[in-house]
């Protein structure tokens, strides 16, 4: 699949906005405090790469790696962690830092696998929310834009490690959803 047809959901200014927003609100909750946040490769480095920037208070960085996702869009249900974290979070103030919620199963996984560290306070920041398509209960704690059901790709989210790169999020129509490689 070489040209996917898409349509535009979020601009850039509305992506930097909301971003702004989202940091604000963090900076706000976590007054006089140092931050680890742990962003979930590949699809979060864009979003946590502005999010951090935006930030008033400072920060450390990490990154795990998950895979669920191996081709098309559909996700085999089974989270496999491929990279760890490099620093120590006993007691510290963690904050994990994902593209988007789907079923949910993901950060199910990685909330427990952190909790199991001791962290001081770990809350989760996810990009977007499809909150529809849940399999498992899950809530994250700062949500950039609730969804629709649908397949999303642009500032970091990937169809097939396509598209990544675009700095807009755009809405797959379905029959290129359907085709997998
Ligand atoms: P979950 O475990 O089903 O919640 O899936 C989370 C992961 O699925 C995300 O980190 C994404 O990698 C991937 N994913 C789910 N929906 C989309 C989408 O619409 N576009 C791109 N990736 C998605």
């Amino acid at each position: 699949m070489d040209k996917m047809d898409k349509e535009i959901l979020f601009s850039r200014d509305a992506i930097g906005r909301r971003v702004q927003e989202m940091a604000g609100q963090i900076s706000d909750d976590y007054q006089g405090r140092e931050l680890i946040v742990i962003g979930v490769l590949k699809g979060a480095f864009i979003f946590m790469a502005d999010l951090i920037r935006a930030l008033a208070i400072p920060c450390k960085v990490d990154f795990v790696r998950i895979a669920s996702y191996g081709a098309g869009s559909e996700s085999s249900g089974k989270v496999v962690l491929t990279k760890d974290i490099e620093t120590s979070i006993k007691g510290r103030d963690i904050l994990l830092v994902e593209d988007i919620v789907d079923t949910g199963l993901t950060l199910t996984y990685l909330v427990n696998w952190l909790k199991e560290r001791n962290p001081n306070s770990l809350r989760v920041c996810a990009f977007l929310d499809k909150r529809k398509r849940r399999k498992v209960s899950f809530e994250a704690d700062y949500v950039g834009f609730t969804i629709e059901d649908g397949f999303v790709v642009g500032y970091g989210l990937d169809f097939n490690e396509q598209a990544r790169f675009l700095p807009e999020v755009y809405i797959l129509k379905q029959e290129d959803v359907e085709v997998k490689e």
